[in-house]
């Protein structure tokens, strides 16, 4: 899609379609006014005669409106203007989107910005503007012979219309920062929608390598089991013994910021398939379980975004990822391992797969020296169980960053929820014969596998999200989010601003 800000009144543009919000009970935007005026009351007469009436959800396409120069109107129903808030904002856009991709018209000049979102300013509009485009148009169709049958004349560029000339700068920058979100966003989805039989662990290290040498900021390495055998991860590699893809440590730089500037560190688990291994899981959905290495595909999608954006930061990648299989090789409930930092866990649970990976992969970043450290993971069921699919579960041992990370969230329409990190959880953890033990019981699921990554970052500013809720949404449907790319894109730009 080909974007554009503009300011302009509506009934002089000259274009495919023009479109309006309309609030219930048919009180026209100023937009929809200055289109009514032109055309001597044809909106207000449409409405007046009961076509439209403004409710969130209704769509009115007109013709050309006398004395104005759109070869159409789309009126677009916003609901009560007061309780018009952000949610209500992105799904209007979203509406629009269909309908004009559906109905013909190539361009559309958006009079969304005038419309009042509380505490929100023109840029943060635009943004949630594109990002909303974008997510209505998404298909991920790379693994059909034949793609869903597309409209015969697609939307192909979007004109948002700002009230003010002088919005107009902050409003060219907001659009760059939504398309580079909306981009991350999408490479995160693709990732996580591809099947676990092509999205293997080599796939996603070759990902990163292409990622990286197409970019001067940006350089890759990937580490073998052999590079992490010396490393002395036998907890990451306790989890890919049981498959036949070998495991990979993926690690991105971005050098964006000054030398001597300490690099904000993600991790992001990347299990490509979690079949539960010995600890097989149950059958049903287990196909979902391809959505295991989400974590990894966000981390991608923050990368590129970034990279788009060019920002003056350090950001570093790291991306543990492994297939969790059941065979001869695997291990067993019982087996006990030596993590990387001298931790010997008890695994009693070969489906507690997720902390086995990231901890290794936590104890490696403490050789860049992060500001802070932030791992993302599809970690637990009980997260999902716990806030659905609605916020995303947030640990940390530093306040002042959950505060960064939740109102990032906020802004981004990305939203987390602090859950506690407190020690009197830990005792769930004790093992009869090893220093840890990989799960902590039915109590608290999602709060026991934070305590168990606390145990590895005491050392650094570190925050965990735990995406099992956010990450894709099942059922008819089914698919990659794209979260948490804007909360962690918009708490690396709120970072940058320092
Ligand atoms: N990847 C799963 C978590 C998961 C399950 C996320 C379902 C979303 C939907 C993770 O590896 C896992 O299996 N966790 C176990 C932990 C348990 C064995 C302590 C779980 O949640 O059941
Ligand atoms: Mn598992
Ligand atoms: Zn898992």
């Amino acid at each position: 899609m080909e974007y554009a800000v503009k300011s302009g009144s509506p009934e002089k543009q000259r274009t495919p379609c023009v479109v309006v919000g309309v609030f219930d009970s048919r009180r026209m935007s100023d937009a929809a006014k200055a289109m009514d005026d032109a055309s001597e009351g044809a909106i207000s007469a449409i409405l007046r005669r009961g076509d439209m009436d403004g409710k969130a959800g209704q769509t009115l396409l007109l013709g050309q409106l006398p004395n104005t120069f759109a070869d159409r109107v789309l009126l677009v129903g916003c609901g009560k203007e007061r309780d018009f808030n952000e949610a209500a904002f992105a799904k209007a856009i979203a509406l629009a989107t269909q309908q004009l991709n559906n109905t013909g018209s190539i361009e559309a000049v958006l009079y969304f910005p005038e419309l009042n979102v509380k505490g929100r300013d023109t840029a943060w509009k635009v943004r949630a503007s594109v990002e909303s485009i974008e997510d209505a148009l998404y298909r991920f169709d790379a693994m059909k012979s034949s793609g869903d049958e597309a409209p015969r004349r697609p939307l192909k560029r979007v004109v948002i219309a700002v009230t003010r000339r002088k919005e107009l700068t902050e409003s060219e920058l907001a659009l760059e920062e939504g398309i580079a979100i909306a981009a991350g966003k999408k490479l995160t989805r693709d990732l996580g929608n591809l099947p676990g039989n092509v999205c293997t662990p080599s796939y996603l290290a070759d990902q990163a390598t292409k990622l990286a040498s197409d970019s001067d900021l940006l350089s890759c390495a990937v580490l073998e089991e052999a590079d992490m055998e010396k490393l002395g991860m036998g907890s990451l590699l306790s989890v890919s013994r049981g498959s036949r893809q070998p495991a990979k440590l993926i690690v991105m730089e971005y050098r964006g910021g000054a030398q001597d500037e300490k690099p904000i560190v993600l991790v992001g688990k990347g299990v490509t398939f979690d079949s539960g291994g010995i600890s097989l899981k149950p059958g049903a959905a287990m196909d979902e379980m391809k959505y295991d290495m989400c974590g990894a595909a966000s981390v991608f999608g923050v990368m590129q975004a970034v990279l788009q954006l060019r920002l003056a930061i350090n950001l570093v990648g790291i991306i543990p990822t492994t297939e969790n299989l059941p065979d001869g090789a695997a291990t067993k409930p019982g087996d006990i391992v030596t993590a990387m930092n001298g931790t010997t866990i008890e695994i009693l649970n070969t489906d507690a797969e997720g902390r086995l990976i990231l901890c290794d992969a936590l104890t490696y970043a403490e050789r860049f020296e992060p500001d802070c450290v932030i791992d993302i993971a599809t970690l637990t069921g009980a997260c999902a169980i716990a806030l659905g699919k609605q916020a995303t579960g947030l640990f940390s041992n530093t306040s002042a960053l959950a505060n960064e990370l939740l109102n990032a969230g906020r802004y981004t329409m990305d939203r987390a929820w602090e859950m506690p990190l407190w020690p009197e959880y830990e005792d769930q953890l004790k093992s009869n014969f090893a220093d840890v033990a990989n799960i902590g019981g039915r109590e608290a699921g999602t709060v026991t596998a934070a305590c168990f990554l606390s145990k590895f970052t005491r050392k650094q500013r570190w925050a965990h999200l735990d995406i099992a809720g956010t990450a894709w949404n099942s059922g008819a449907d089914k698919g990659a989010t794209g979260r948490p790319v804007p909360l962690l894109t918009q708490f690396v730009l709120d970072r940058c601003v320092e």
